[in-house]
């Protein structure tokens, strides 16, 4: 079995699914390892869940840099300090620049709380209530140059009830993105997506064909 690919966990808060792709690297072997996780803010959840799990953290603060181009260097010097070959993003809530992906091209993954395209930007399960929509979900892609716009990898729906609230729809999308994105991310450190302009084609591994 080829080494797992080294990636770099971006996060900002609670840091669920970076837990989520914590236990299935421990549980499943799925061909990443997690390098190291990076976080914009010195006192989250996310940083403890990686410590706790003997994962080196750095701290990147948005407020040590003049601005968006020399945040995003230093993430970018951060990851590959510990030879992350991809970002994943798993409730990093700063957007980075193009740099980034220039650096890590076809290698940035996001996962993001809506059907994309409805719903972009960090207040996606909230507006979902308030438009009435009754279907929501979970969108895992590839991050590009535009906020929450790159190409789809996966997407999952969630049903909207009648009574949800903001915290009960966001836990049942949760649970979607816990078992999704670190399959999702699994496959991608496999080689098992080609980008192919706004289309993401699944590889076979044995045959190499492309669906
Ligand atoms: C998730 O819902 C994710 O889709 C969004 O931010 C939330 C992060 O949650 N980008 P957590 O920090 O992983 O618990």
């Amino acid at each position: 079995m080829p080494d797992p690919l080294p990636i770099a966990v971006l996060v900002s808060g609670s840091g669920s699914n970076l837990q989520a792709l914590i236990d299935h690297e421990r549980d499943a072997r799925p061909g990443y390892r997690i390098a190291v996780v990076v976080s914009d803010r010195p006192r989250v959840r996310a940083l403890d869940r990686a410590r706790a799990a003997d994962i080196p953290v750095e701290v990147v603060a948005w407020s040590d840099h003049s601005d968006r181009a020399a945040f995003t260097d230093a993430i970018v010097e951060a990851a590959r300090r510990h030879d992350a070959c991809a970002l994943v993003l798993a409730g990093f809530m700063r957007i980075l620049a193009p740099a980034a992906i220039g650096a890590f091209p076809d290698a940035i993954i996001n996962v993001h709380p809506a059907i994309l395209p409805a719903f972009p930007g960090a207040d996606a399960v909230p507006q979902a209530l308030e438009y009435g929509a009754t279907l929501t979900g979970v969108t895992v892609h590839f991050v590009d140059e535009q906020v929450d716009h790159g190409p789809i990898i996966a997407q999952e729906a969630v049903a909207i009830r009648p009574d949800d609230d903001e915290t009960s729809l966001h836990t049942r999308i949760r649970a979607v993105e816990h078992r999704l994105y670190p399959t999702v991310v699994g496959a991608f450190a496999r080689g098992e997506f080609v980008v192919d302009g706004r289309r993401v084609r699944h590889r076979t591994p044995a045959s190499g064909r492309t669906r």
